[in-house]
């Protein structure tokens, strides 16, 4: 007799935990471990600054339409001597196809990029290589797109003081990209053992970031600006560009 209502009991239970599960990220976009941190202090116009420059950095680097549009730059924000908005260290785009490579997400491309730049004999920083690990900690790294697992977990192993992203992982799938359906905030929040903590700031300016990605598995979506379909309407293509740049 007591065993069905222990069953129910027991289904009704899986749900509650199932729909939190969901609702989970939408009610706390920011781990809790973030509680911890200070108040952010950085100014709105800021974070969408640096956004945008994330967003320009596809551009500068390779085309405004690259098939994989994932920007990074990597800020210091107290180094306020030449602008208030911070001074940028480094920047990368996803490079897997560049260099065959599936590993070089624009966040890792960005991190590799900033230790060569802190490390470089010749460069501005001339840091030694323990010194470049430490300084990942006074930095922050805006990405155009919500890490992955691997660039969450190589992010938090830097040990970066903040990490700002625009688009979501959710809005990737819906989107028709693959992706590992682990979330930042997930990986962020389980590396609490580790001895750095890292500000995690969602869904910044995602407006502008999200049509970066929206083209890709839709060929009714406008190309980003400065790129056009390209002949068999499947692809972007830089308008100006010399080069067939479209994958
Ligand atoms: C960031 O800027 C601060 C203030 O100028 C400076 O002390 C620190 O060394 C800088 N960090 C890096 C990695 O350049
Ligand atoms: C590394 O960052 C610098 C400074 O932002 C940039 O000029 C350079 O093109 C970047 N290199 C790569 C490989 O992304
Ligand atoms: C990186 O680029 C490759 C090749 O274009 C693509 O398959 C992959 O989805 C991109 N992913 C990220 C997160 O950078
Ligand atoms: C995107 O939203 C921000 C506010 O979050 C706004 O300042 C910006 O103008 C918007 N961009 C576009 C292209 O509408
Ligand atoms: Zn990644």
């Amino acid at each position: 007799m007591l065993y069905p209502l222990l069953i129910l009991g027991l289904l009704l239970l899986a749900l509650i935990h199932l729909t939190h599960g969901q609702s989970h990220r939408h009610t706390h976009p920011v781990q809790t471990s973030q509680q911890s941190l200070s108040q952010d202090t950085i100014p709105f116009e800021t974070r969408v600054y640096w956004m945008r420059r994330a967003n320009a950095a596809l551009a500068e680097l390779e085309s405004p339409c690259p098939f994989g549009a994932f920007g990074s730059v990597v800020v210091n924000h107290t180094d306020t001597s030449s602008d208030p908005k911070g001074k940028l260290v480094c920047m990368s785009i996803n490079q897997s196809m560049q260099k065959g490579n599936p590993t070089l997400h624009g966040e890792i491309s960005a991190i590799n990029n900033c230790s060569g730049i802190l490390t470089d004999p010749n460069g501005e920083y001339k840091l030694s290589a323990s010194e470049a690990l430490k300084a990942f900690s006074t930095l922050s790294l805006y990405t155009n797109a919500e890490p992955c697992p691997m660039c969450a977990s190589a992010i938090r192993w830097s040990g970066f003081a903040e990490c700002i992203y625009g688009t979501s992982i959710e809005s990737l799938v819906e989107k028709g990209w693959g992706q590992i359906l682990i979330y930042s905030d997930e990986v962020f929040e389980e590396s609490t053992k580790l001895p750095s903590m890292t500000r995690l700031i969602p869904n910044v300016l995602a407006n502008e970031t999200d049509p970066f990605f929206s083209w890709q598995f839709d060929p009714q979506y406008p190309c980003p600006e400065g790129c056009h379909r390209s002949g068999d309407g499947k692809g972007c293509r830089e308008i100006w560009g010399t080069t067939n740049r479209e994958l």
